[in-house]
């Protein structure tokens, strides 16, 4: 595993409803990957009900916890894609990587 990654497994009540891998690497020579969401997924069932938004808020809280001014995360710029999720949770477009939309999150 690598080992600037930060995964963590969302629960509610015992169910595992979503999962979130942080990278914490502030040395990292690409910039965007030096603090942010590397991988956010929540279970269909639980879609719609607040799950992603908490763990934005999650990786948010340890981010400040660590002293980073900022996070980001690249998603795919397709029509159904996570884009308007992210903008809702105040992520920025600030760019492209690897065909990829980069958003920026400051803190
Ligand atoms: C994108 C994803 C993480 C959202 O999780 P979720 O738990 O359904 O989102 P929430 O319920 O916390 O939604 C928070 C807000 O974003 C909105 N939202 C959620 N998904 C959205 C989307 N795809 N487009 C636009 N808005 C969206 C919600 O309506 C909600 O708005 P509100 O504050 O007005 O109520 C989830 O759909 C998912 O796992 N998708 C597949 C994997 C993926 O794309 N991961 C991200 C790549 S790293």
């Amino acid at each position: 595993m690598t080992p600037t990654a930060w995964p963590r497994v969302i629960l509610e009540d015992d169910e595992v409803v979503g999962f979130v891998m942080a990278n914490w690497d502030p040395e990292n020579e690409i910039p965007e990957f030096r603090g942010g969401i590397w991988r956010l997924n929540v279970a269909d069932e639980a879609k719609g009900r607040g799950v992603g938004r908490f763990a934005v808020e999650q990786v948010v809280h340890e981010a400040r916890r660590r002293g980073y001014s900022q996070i980001t995360v690249l998603w795919d710029p397709a029509e159904d894609g996570p884009e308007g999720f992210y903008l809702k949770a105040g992520f920025e477009k600030t760019g492209e990587l690897f065909g990829e939309t980069v958003g920026t999150l400051a803190l």
